[in-house]
């Protein structure tokens, strides 16, 4: 059983996940307005793991006895002043997403729930990949500059990114 302090922290973290797909989405539809296809369907990929991300805390609140309690989802921007801006945000909400999780497992210490801690230990190494990941568009995309070539091949290799559902989702199947 979870405590209501847990359960709380891990409800909130849902709604977080759950916004992060809203963002991408709106991103995603900003690139397709861009004419810039293949980023798009990078961030649309991000839309359907930060699903994913909401689901595996979803199932285990479930599995744990809680009582998952959606909340609203807050808006997002829809705009954005150029391509760069997008994946700065990006960079700095994935950030953000990593301090949220280590609050969360601060929590889960705390309140000696290890089951938690371990639940979220692939939630800490996921941050890593995902940070990781942006930072190296971003580094390519300062790398081009305005150049169009550089913008095409870019938008061409992002539009190879294929979704997997997350290992916690599929190995529950
Ligand atoms: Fe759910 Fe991109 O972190």
């Amino acid at each position: 059983m979870l405590n209501s302090k847990v359960e709380n922290a891990l409800n909130a973290q849902i709604n977080a996940e759950l916004w992060s797909a809203y963002l991408y989405l709106s991103m995603e539809a900003y690139c397709h307005s861009e004419g810039l296809s293949g980023i798009a369907n990078w961030f649309h990929v991000q839309f359907q793991e930060e699903q994913d991300h909401a689901q595996i805390l979803f199932n285990y609140v479930v599995s744990r006895g809680g009582r998952v309690k959606l909340e609203p989802i807050a808006e997002v921007p829809t705009e954005w002043p150029a391509l760069i801006a997008v994946f700065e945000h990006t960079l700095n909400h994935e950030q953000h997403v990593t301090s949220l999780i280590n609050n969360l497992y601060n929590i889960a210490l705390e309140e000696k729930d290890f089951a938690t801690q371990s639940k979220l230990q692939w939630f800490i190494d996921e941050q890593v990949e995902e940070e990781e990941s942006v930072q190296d568009i971003l580094t390519h995309l300062r790398m081009i500059k305005d150049n169009g070539y550089g913008l095409y091949m870019i938008d061409k290799e992002l539009g190879a990114r294929v979704y997997t559902q997350a290992s916690p989702l599929s190995a529950t199947e």
